[in-house]
């Protein structure tokens, strides 16, 4: 790829050192073949989340392995339910991210992916049909191009525009389930494709905001795609997987099948309501609640010891200190969990694809880190359930191998799997950075 074609900085060599050294070749070639090997590339993953704003940076070499040379992260007050509501807020957190992740790795990269998420969001199953130009000769790019476009001839509302683009499948003359038709026989071709749409007005927010913190946005992908990169094999997206992503503000579902992304879709809850549950039941504040629903949270009560006490600590000092049973915190836990999971149950059965998740359900998203929460997910759901992290890479990979960190590293991980054509911006990003150019 064009990006990639630099070779790596070498000592320069005059002449005569070139020619002592064997010339060009050097004497066993390796000269040459360090010439050849190419610049790593350098990413960073920003995932702009409704509790935290991180940043990830990434080496990529040439055979696509990520190594990770630095990350930040700062807490996020500028958005609500994966929306920006303050700009400044949010430019305070990318910069605070961003500068710990570049203390960290000394390096500026180049590229810049940025999740984006909240409820303008939506997925859109869509339908093209066209006549195959030479039947003789089989369907050719152009046919595939053609019924593409056709699909794509929607009337977007105004504000709206395409973020992704998924082929599912491909039909000739009727005959579905083709995932390549070139050189197929037949008059007529069918697409099917899952398109991802957003606000023009909430993806300029954000590009605002890492423009102010001044850096560059490379391109723009939607959370959960994302995620579904650092979390998802190949394997799972073939057989059928739901991915869940459950953050704070929000929990967003991708559905894949055949190795495709069916569906996406979001509910607007995540860890933060548990928390303001437990507040509320607790009567302690919001920071409390944080604290004893990350320490002894759990969402299924009957797994926690009845006698077991937790100690809030005292609201004033001289103050009495409370205590509560672990069993009631799980209690007010397990509801939440519940709702949450039944909303993503309707989303399952909505897609249509519910009798086709041969690989289960992963779940990931700090909330996914809650103690009990994929056994309330495979007794609710009916499907096996596991915990999804980022996983293969190097560098600092223990650090990010977190559920909290999915979005961000999936972020690199599409930068790479797009390579070139991820550089190629998508319609949105187009429209909002020549809006940028000229009111930005
Ligand atoms: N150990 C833990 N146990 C339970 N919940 C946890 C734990 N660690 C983090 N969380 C919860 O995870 C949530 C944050 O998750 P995450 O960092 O994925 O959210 P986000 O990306 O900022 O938000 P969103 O994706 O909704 O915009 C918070 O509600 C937090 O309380
Ligand atoms: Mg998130």
């Amino acid at each position: 790829m064009p990006l990639l074609t630099r070779t790596l900085s070498l000592p320069t060599l005059t002449p005569s050192a070139r020619r002592a050294t064997g010339g060009s070749r050097g004497q066993d070639g390796t000269v040459q073949a360090r010439r050849r090997r190419r610049k790593p590339r350098l990413i960073t993953g920003l995932d702009i989340g409704t509790t935290k704003v991180c940043a990830i940076i990434g080496s990529v070499d040439e055979d696509g392995r990520i190594t990770v040379l630095g990350m930040g992260a700062a807490p996020s007050r500028g958005v609500r339910r994966g929306a920006v509501i303050n700009i400044n807020e949010t430019v305070d957190a990318v910069m605070s991210a961003y500068g710990q992740a570049h203390e960290l790795a000394h390096i500026h990269p180049r590229e810049v992916y940025v999740g984006i998420a909240g409820d303008h969001i939506s997925g859109v199953n869509l339908e093209g049909t066209t006549e195959i130009a030479n039947p003789n000769a089989g369907v050719d790019r152009r046919d595939c191009m053609r019924a593409r476009q056709r699909a794509l001839k929607m009337i977007l509302p105004n504000d709206v525009e395409i973020l992704h683009t998924f082929t599912r499948e491909y039909a000739v003359n009727e005959r579905g389930g083709i995932t390549d038709p070139i050189g197929q026989f037949g008059q007529r071709l069918q697409v099917k494709m899952h398109v991802v749409t957003g606000s023009v007005s909430a993806g300029n927010n954000i590009f605002r905001c890492v423009r102010k913190a001044g850096l560059r946005t490379s391109g723009v992908v939607l959370q959960s795609v994302a995620s579904s990169l650092s979390v998802l094999t190949e394997r799972e997206k073939e057989l059928g997987v739901v991915l869940v992503d459950i953050g704070g503000g929000t929990s967003d579902i991708a559905i894949f099948q055949g190795g495709v992304l069916q569906s996406i879709s979001e509910i607007a809850m995540g860890g933060d309501i548990i928390t303001q549950d437990v507040a509320k039941m607790l009567r302690c504040s919001p920071h409390d609640a944080e604290n004893l629903k990350k320490k002894f949270g759990h969402a299924v009560p009957l797994e926690v010891d009845i006698d077991e006490r937790i100690e809030l600590r005292a609201p004033t000092p001289g103050a009495k200190r409370v205590t509560h049973s672990r069993r009631d915190l799980a209690e007010i836990i397990e509801a939440r969990v519940e709702e949450i999971l039944l909303g993503v149950q309707k989303q399952i059965q909505r897609s249509g694809c519910a009798d086709r998740i041969y690989a289960g359900v992963v779940l990931t998203g700090g909330t996914a880190l809650l103690e009990g929460i994929g056994g309330v997910a495979e007794r609710l759901l009916g499907y096996p359930c596991h915990i999804g992290r980022p996983q293969n890479m190097l560098g600092m990979s223990g650090v990010v191998s977190t559920p909290i960190y999915s979005t961000a590293v999936g972020l690199i991980r599409w930068a790479v799997q797009e390579g070139e054509s991820a550089q190629r911006e998508g319609w949105l990003v187009r429209k909002i950075k020549k809006f940028l150019d000229i009111y930005g």
